[in-house]
């Protein structure tokens, strides 16, 4: 009796003292392998008598189970405890932010250009798109600023090494004013149309970018004036900013291309920038020799034009103050529109 106890106990230490897996099978087998000490006392049992061996075989049987039992269960810690390295190794952190996939964002200038479509588009206006690379008449002759004439030195053109069918240097379009003549004669009146998109000059400074753009607008039949631009510029100006609290002038100007000619400025009258004059467009009444040039004949049709900033209107309504801050690209800056 003595002895089985004994042999539990040991049993107990040694399964608790052992590190491994592999060293616990060794323990095992000095308590129920072929020659451990339960095995040898079964084998003892031969010389006991039959009652004997009944009570005695009993505890023994005991004695084993009770040490099979601590071996399960320390086998089962081992097992635990592999489990729970692997769970750590392999430990997934969920709060780790996913890896998506980038939203791109619209620049705040594209936003200006929809924006203005969107508002021309509601009062019948057309959306006209042209090319980049112009030719000098499309560019200067067409509208009114012929060869020499000293107005061509109001912009400060890029050329490229490019002629066109007339021998003639082709300019990057410095406006938008060559899509009025490509629009206006390919089309019948009334004509009503606006062509956004990107100009070239060579200035560069924190109002000027050598690459930059411009909306140009044109509405010609046989009745349109000066009120008509002022109605439908003032119009858009609302809208475009949202607020009925803002003044517009029209200030006296020349451009080869209207007659008379405007640059319109506008002025907030609540908010962070009211009481100061901007100056955000040109227009006029089309001259009559650019209405010839549309193929059509100026006695008969008239109407206006304007060519206004996209950068400038950009600028003016999200209040920002520098205009490089549009091409540089920097995603703080661009990701405050998105
Ligand atoms: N093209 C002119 C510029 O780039 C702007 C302009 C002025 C456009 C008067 C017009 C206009 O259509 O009527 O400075």
């Amino acid at each position: 009796m003595e002895d089985l106890n004994q042999i539990i106990e040991d049993a107990r230490a040694s399964f608790a003292s052992v590190t491994t897996p592999a060293d616990l099978e060794n323990e095992k087998a000095k308590y129920l392998g072929k020659s451990g000490a339960i095995t040898a006392l079964l084998k003892n049992m031969s010389k006991l008598s039959h009652e004997e061996k009944r009570a005695f075989g009993a505890k023994i049987n005991s004695a084993k189970q009770a040490v099979e039992k601590l071996l399960e269960e320390r086998r089962q810690e081992f097992a635990n405890e592999k489990m729970q390295k692997r769970l750590s190794s392999e430990a997934i952190d969920v709060t780790l932010a996913g890896r998506t996939v980038g939203m791109g964002g619209l620049h705040p200038v594209i936003r200006t250009w929809m924006r203005i479509e969107e508002i021309f588009r509601t009062i019948g206006f057309d959306v006209a798109d042209g090319p980049e690379i112009e030719t000098d008449w499309f560019s200067f002759t067409a509208l009114n600023n012929p060869p020499n004439h000293p107005a061509r030195s109001m912009q400060d053109t890029f050329y490229i090494d490019m002629k066109d069918e007339t021998g003639k240097q082709m300019p990057l379009r410095p406006h938008t004013s060559p899509m009025q003549v490509r629009y206006a004669r390919q089309n019948r009146p009334p004509i009503k149309v606006i062509a956004p998109g990107r100009t070239y000059r060579v200035d560069s400074d924190a109002t000027h970018s050598p690459m930059f753009h411009q909306v140009e607008g044109l509405w010609i039949a046989e009745d349109i004036s000066f009120a008509d631009l002022k109605g439908v510029y003032v119009d858009f100006l609302r809208r475009f900013f949202e607020t009925e609290d803002l003044i517009v002038r029209f200030r006296p100007s020349y451009f080869p291309f209207t007659e008379p000619s405007a640059e319109v400025d506008m002025m907030f009258t609540t908010g962070p920038r009211k009481g100061k004059w901007l100056e955000i467009s040109g227009s006029g009444e089309v001259h009559p020799n650019v209405v010839r040039n549309f193929g059509l004949d100026p006695e008969k049709y008239i109407g206006f034009a304007f060519g206004s900033g996209l950068e400038r209107l950009t600028m003016l309504r999200y209040g920002i103050d520098d205009l490089r801050l549009f091409f540089e690209g920097d995603l703080r800056f661009l990701k405050q529109f998105n």
